[in-house]
């Protein structure tokens, strides 16, 4: 059997998790606020048509910031709309998914959702068709205690206290051609600048995202995040990262390597945002905020569910209802492990999505809530990963992949919580035919005792939950570990993702 093996020492340090990197992402997007999160006629619907099933498996899922409501969605959002009594709020056309945009829920509706799912609001604004003065006026409604006429307005809406949201988006990916009021880097970044300049007017405290790009491969990234921050460095906290990873034909093998293209995305854009900091002689570093990150087949919504049709404007369609797999899960892990590597620098991630669309967890209308096989690897990552993250070395066989070149076939990162004195080691087997045995030198540590073992792994690496077998795949204890002398040792089954916890 191919071995690997890893070093943990407390003493090599990344950076402290920020519990933000276990954000989610909520976009009104095809059936994941109606008929996902909030369907009045079920059975498990609350007073405000909130499904309770899904309110407990979003806890469950240990999800902390949720980025909202969009996504391309905001670029065409009028926030107006969506707040005040429901039957006098406007439908309207959605463009960026064709559809009919209700209102019925809006930012009351979703705050208060929020607060029953004990996660906390990140908004963002449309600063694709619109401008600086509709941001001000949404945070001044959000975020002011003081009576204005906006002010006064929430009140009215039912809402005394001020949302306090303390993270917004400075739109949502204004580099991509899709993207309603798409603009270039210098415009983009000048209204950034600009917008971001106001809002520190109203409160120098809140935290703020600028567009980074939408995708690595995107043809201005570097040059997108350079000009950017070169406009905004000193009005913005954080740039964002997005991206998403598919197979590429039948190459399984890089698809399983995908956590080694969002380690070079990341390293890419910290490197830019460290230029544009000496070129700036500045002291401030700039961090990421990873807004968006999935498995998601894109291919298919473009190829088979997308809706064009003049007339064809539904309500809640059925659109990127992606079936994750086992494999998609492992991936999925890899993906989690990448962000923890980098925790120093990204201290802010929003899963996309949470319910429905892209997302660790389906409903049937009138049906059952279920859980997709990516659900495991974040709920237990977000559990486990306490205090900080470690720098592991790995020592593991390598095989070459056509898109990433030689790559080790095993990915694994660790992470220490020095209070409670507990640690957790999260790995993943990207071999598609062999165990590998890994002994992980735990002594620098100390802990002497395994808590819980995971492991997702299946035979059929193509298996998922589905509507009519919701609990096909689930992790299950590793019993092959066994922890001698500060040495623990553990065979991952191929194509897996693995968590051991020490106490
Ligand atoms: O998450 C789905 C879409 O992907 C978002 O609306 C957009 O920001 C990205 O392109």
């Amino acid at each position: 059997m191919p071995h690997a093996h890893i070093s943990v020492d407390p003493r090599f340090t990344i950076g402290p998790i920020n519990r933000n990197l276990f954000g989610g992402f909520v976009e009104h997007l095809g059936r994941h606020v109606y008929d996902g999160i909030h369907e009045p006629g079920h059975e498990t619907a609350d007073d405000e048509g909130f499904r309770q099933d899904v309110i407990e498996l979003v806890r469950e899922l240990g999800v902390s910031t949720i980025r909202y409501p969009g996504g391309n969605f905001v670029s065409g959002f009028r926030w107006e709309d969506s707040v005040g009594p429901k039957d006098q709020r406007p439908r309207r056309l959605d463009l960026a998914w064709h559809s009919t945009e209700t209102n019925e829920v809006g930012l009351h509706e979703f705050s208060s959702w929020l607060e029953k799912v004990g996660s906390e609001l990140m908004l963002a604004v449309n600063l694709g068709t619109r401008g600086t003065l509709e941001a001000l006026d949404l945070f001044e409604y959000a975020n002011v205690s003081v009576p204005t006429e906006l002010t006064a307005r929430r009140a009215a809406n039912g809402r005394d206290e001020p949302f306090g949201v303390k993270i917004w988006c400075l739109g949502n990916e204004m580099d991509g051609p899709w993207q309603l009021g798409h603009r270039n880097a210098d415009d983009y970044g000048k209204l950034a600048s600009q917008t971001a300049k106001a809002l520190r007017q109203v409160d120098p405290g809140v935290e703020l995202v600028v567009c980074g790009s939408s995708s690595a491969h995107m043809p201005t990234f570097g040059e997108w995040e350079r000009t950017v921050l070169h406009h905004t460095y000193d009005d913005v906290d954080y740039i964002s990262c997005h991206a998403y990873y598919e197979p590429v034909g039948d190459d399984l093998d890089s698809f399983l390597a995908s956590a080694v293209d969002m380690d070079g995305f990341i390293d890419a854009v910290v490197d830019t945002a460290d230029h544009v900091r000496a070129v700036k002689g500045s002291s401030k570093r700039i961090n990421i905020s990873f807004d968006e990150w999935n498995v998601w087949y894109q291919s298919r919504y473009h190829d088979v569910d997308r809706i064009d049709g003049v007339d064809e404007w539904p309500i809640a369609p059925r659109l990127l209802e992606d079936e994750y797999s086992l494999i998609d899960a492992v991936v999925f892990g890899g993906l989690m492990i990448s962000l923890l590597r980098h925790a120093d620098r990204v201290t802010s991630a929003s899963l996309a999505q949470l319910v429905n669309v892209i997302a660790p967890i389906m409903t049937e209308p009138g049906g059952i809530a279920w859980r997709q096989t990516t659900f495991f690897p974040f709920s237990i990552t977000s559990r486990l990963a306490r205090g900080a993250a470690l720098d592991v070395k790995v020592e593991a066989p390598t095989h070459e992949t056509s898109r990433f070149g030689e790559v080790p076939l095993v990915d694994a990162v660790a992470t220490h919580d020095a209070d409670a004195g507990e640690s957790a080691v999260f790995l993943v087997n990207r071999s598609q035919t062999d165990d590998i045995e890994v002994t992980i030198d735990l002594s620098g540590i100390g802990e002497r005792k395994i808590r819980e073992t995971h492991t997702l792994a299946d035979a059929d690496i193509h298996a998922r939950n589905t509507l009519e077998d919701p609990e096909r795949v689930a992790p299950r204890p590793n019993d092959t570990a066994r922890l001698e002398s500060g040495v623990l040792t553990i065979t991952l089954p191929p194509v897996s993702w693995n968590a051991i916890a020490l106490a």
